[in-house]
C-alpha cells in the first residue's frame, strides 16, 4: 500500500502502538493486557480491571483497597452539576446527557496540569467515580424525583444499580453486572477510543476527551447497538417472525444490530459469556420471552451470514441482560460508557507518552483554479 492510498474507516490501518489490549478476530481472542477475558471475568473485578488497564498492573490487595475507597470517596457530584442536570429535557436521550455532564466536570476539575502525575490520577479516579452517578441522576431526575445518593458500603456496579433503582441488588444481580462492566472495558482501537486518542493528542484536558469519546459511543453502528437490538427483538415479535424479518431487513440494506464486527469474524467472545450471564439471571428470575427470538435470531443470522463472517457482536446479548437486571433500554449505552471510561483513560495515559498530535493527510479529489462567480450570475 504506498502512502497516499486512502483506505475507508481506515480499516486495518495502525493508528498507534499499544499494549493495553489485544485482539484476535478469527480465533475469537481478547486480552486485557494479555489476561485472557475469560480469567478475567470469572476471577477479577470491574475495578480491578481498570487497575490493570490504567496502570498495566494488577494491583496488590492495598493498592486495590486504597483504589476502591478513593473512589468511593470521590462518587458524589457537586450540586451545581447537578442543578445543571436538572435543567436537561427528560426526554433528552442520556449518552447525551451524560456527554455534557462529563464535559461539565472539566470547569471543576480541568486544570490540563499533564505532567503531573498526581492530576493524572486525580482524573483517573474522579472520571471512574463521577460517571455512574451522573447517569444515574439524569435518569432519577428525568423520572421527577431527587438523585439517589451512592452508597457507600456497596461496590462499584452495586451501586450503580442501587443509585438506578433505590434498591440493592441481590449477590447475583451485583455479580453478573459487574461482569458486565469488566466485558465492556476496553477493546483495542475500536471508534470511540479512537476519537479519545485524537482529542487526547491536542492536549486537552481528560474530561473533554472523555465527553469526545461518549459523543462516538453514542453512535447505533458503535455503542449504541445494544439499545437498538432490543428494538429489533420488540419489532419481531415472536420465534415464527425472525426470518421475515430478516428477509425485510436486508432487502432494505439495514444492518442487523448486534452482529458483524471490523475484527471479530467469528462470534464476539464477549457475546458468549453475555449469553451465560444472561442464562444465569433466567435459572433465578426466568426465562425472558425475547431470549428464544435472540436464540433464534442468531440461528438465522449465523446460517445466512456465517460464510461472511458476521456473527454475534458483544451488544447482542448485553441488552438481555440489562433488562432481566430492570434497566431501562435507553440507558444500555450509558452503561456501555461507564464501563469503556476506563479503557478510554488506559490511551489517553498512553497516547500522553506518544505526544504527537493526530494529523492524518487526504487524498484531494475537488478542483483547482476555479473562478470566484458574483452573487448576480450565479444560477
Ligand atoms: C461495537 O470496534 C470495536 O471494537 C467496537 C466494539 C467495542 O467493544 O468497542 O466491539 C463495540 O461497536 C460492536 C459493533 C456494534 N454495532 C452493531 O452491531 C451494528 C451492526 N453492525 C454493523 O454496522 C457492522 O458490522 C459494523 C459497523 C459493526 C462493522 O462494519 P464494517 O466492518 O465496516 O463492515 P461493513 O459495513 O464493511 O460490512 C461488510 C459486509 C457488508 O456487506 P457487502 O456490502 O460486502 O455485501 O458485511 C455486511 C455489510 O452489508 N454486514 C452486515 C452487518 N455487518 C456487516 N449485513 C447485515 N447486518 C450487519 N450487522
Amino acid at each position: 500500500m504506498n502512502a497516499c492510498e486512502y483506505i475507508p474507516g481506515l480499516e486495518n490501518i495502525p493508528a498507534a502502538k499499544s499494549s493495553i489490549s489485544f485482539v484476535d478476530g478469527q480465533d475469537g481472542i481478547l486480552e486485557y493486557r494479555g489476561i485472557s477475558i475469560q480469567e478475567l471475568a470469572n476471577k477479577s473485578s470491574f475495578l480491578e480491571c481498570a487497575y490493570l488497564l490504567i496502570w498495566d498492573q494488577l494491583p496488590t490487595q492495598s493498592q486495590l483497597e486504597a483504589f476502591e475507597s478513593e473512589i468511593r470517596y470521590h462518587r458524589r457530584v457537586k450540586y451545581r452539576i447537578r442543578d445543571m442536570m436538572k435543567c436537561f429535557p427528560e426526554t433528552g436521550h442520556p449518552m447525551d446527557a451524560l456527554q455534557t455532564s462529563a464535559a461539565a466536570l472539566g470547569l471543576f476539575y480541568a486544570r490540563r496540569a499533564l505532567d503531573d502525575p498526581e492530576y493524572i490520577r486525580q482524573a483517573v479516579v474522579r472520571l471512574l467515580a463521577k460517571i455512574p452517578t451522573m447517569v444515574a441522576a439524569f435518569h432519577q431526575m428525568r423520572r421527577g424525583n431527587d438523585p439517589v445518593q451512592p452508597h457507600d458500603k456497596l461496590d462499584y456496579g452495586a451501586n450503580f444499580l442501587y443509585m438506578l433503582t433505590e434498591r440493592k441488588p441481590n449477590a447475583l444481580a451485583a455479580k453478573v453486572f459487574d461482569v458486565c462492566l469488566t466485558l465492556h472495558a476496553e477493546h483495542t482501537m475500536n471508534a470511540s477510543t479512537f476519537s479519545a486518542m485524537v482529542t487526547a493528542s491536542t492536549l486537552t484536558d481528560p474530561y473533554a476527551v472523555i465527553a469526545s469519546a461518549v459523543g462516538t459511543l453514542a453512535g447505533p453502528l458503535h455503542g449504541g447497538a445494544n439499545e437498538e437490538v432490543l428494538v429489533m427483538l420488540e419489532e419481531i415479535g415472536s420465534v415464527e417472525k425472525v426470518s421475515p424479518y430478516i428477509e425485510k431487513r436486508v432487502a432494505n440494506k439495514e444492518k442487523i444490530m448486534g452482529f458483524g464486527h471490523r475484527v471479530y469474524k467469528v462470534k464476539d467472545p464477549r457475546a458468549t459469556i453475555l449469553q451465560g450471564l444472561a442464562e444465569q439471571l433466567f435459572e433465578e428470575t426466568g426465562r425472558d420471552e425475547y431470549y428464544e427470538i435472540a436464540l433464534e435470531l442468531e440461528r438465522v443470522v449465523e446460517e445466512k451470514f456465517g460464510q461472511k463472517g458476521i456473527y454475534a457482536n458483544v451488544d447482542f446479548y448485553s441488552g438481555l441482560v440489562y433488562r432481566k437486571l430492570g434497566i431501562p433500554t435507553d440507558l444500555f449505552t450509558p452503561i456501555f460508557a461507564i464501563a469503556r471510561v476506563a479503557g478510554w483513560l488506559a490511551h489517553w495515559k498512553e497516547q500522553l507518552a506518544v505526544n504527537r498530535i493526530f494529523r492524518p493527510t487526504q487524498v484531494y479529489v475537488g478542483s483547482h483554479n476555479m473562478p470566484y462567480i458574483p452573487i448576480e450570475k450565479r444560477v
